[in-house]
């Protein structure tokens, strides 16, 4: 059965473009209740230790030094069918092949600086909800 717990990210491109708002109030009207939020910047060890399982692809160092540029917004989100539906709203990696109306194809200026992040499973999800946010800080 699918979870109903996403983690996201809005990327320090999306933060800097003043985009905070608009994304959220898409995220919203997508039918997703804000769970945990927090406004932080990742120095570029922690950058590197959330990246960790793209350690080995030819982008990481510019992925870490780019995650830690700039202040981003992490968020749990919750909804039915979270991860799956997150991911469809967001679009893909590459802003030139998301689709329409999707949040990458509206604010993303590249596939690196794609603004925003989603989980790509349930496990994901948990593990990454766990590096931002205690239980307590869950709502
Ligand atoms: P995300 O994890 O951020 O939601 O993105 P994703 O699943 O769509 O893409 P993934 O393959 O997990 O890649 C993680 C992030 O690395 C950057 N990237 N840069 N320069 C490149 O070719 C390249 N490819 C990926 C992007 O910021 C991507 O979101
Ligand atoms: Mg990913």
């Amino acid at each position: 059965m699918a979870g109903k717990k996403t983690f996201t990210m809005i990327k320090p491109d999306a933060v800097e473009a003043n985009n905070i708002g608009p994304i959220l109030a898409m995220i919203n009207k997508a039918g997703f209740r804000i769970l945990a939020m927090k406004y932080l910047k990742l120095t570029k060890e922690q950058a590197g230790q959330f990246y960790e399982v793209h350690k080995e692809r030819p982008f990481y160092g510019e992925l870490i030094s780019y995650m830690s540029s700039g202040p981003i917004v992490a968020a749990v989100l919750v909804k039915e069918n979270a991860v799956a539906d997150y991911r469809k709203l967001i679009g893909a990696t590459d802003p030139s092949k998301a689709d329409e109306g999707t949040i990458r194809k509206l604010f993303a200026k590249s596939i690196a600086a794609n603004a925003v992040h989603g989980s790509d499973s349930d496990d994901n999800a948990e593990i990454e909800a766990n590096f931002f946010f205690s239980h307590l800080e869950r709502f």
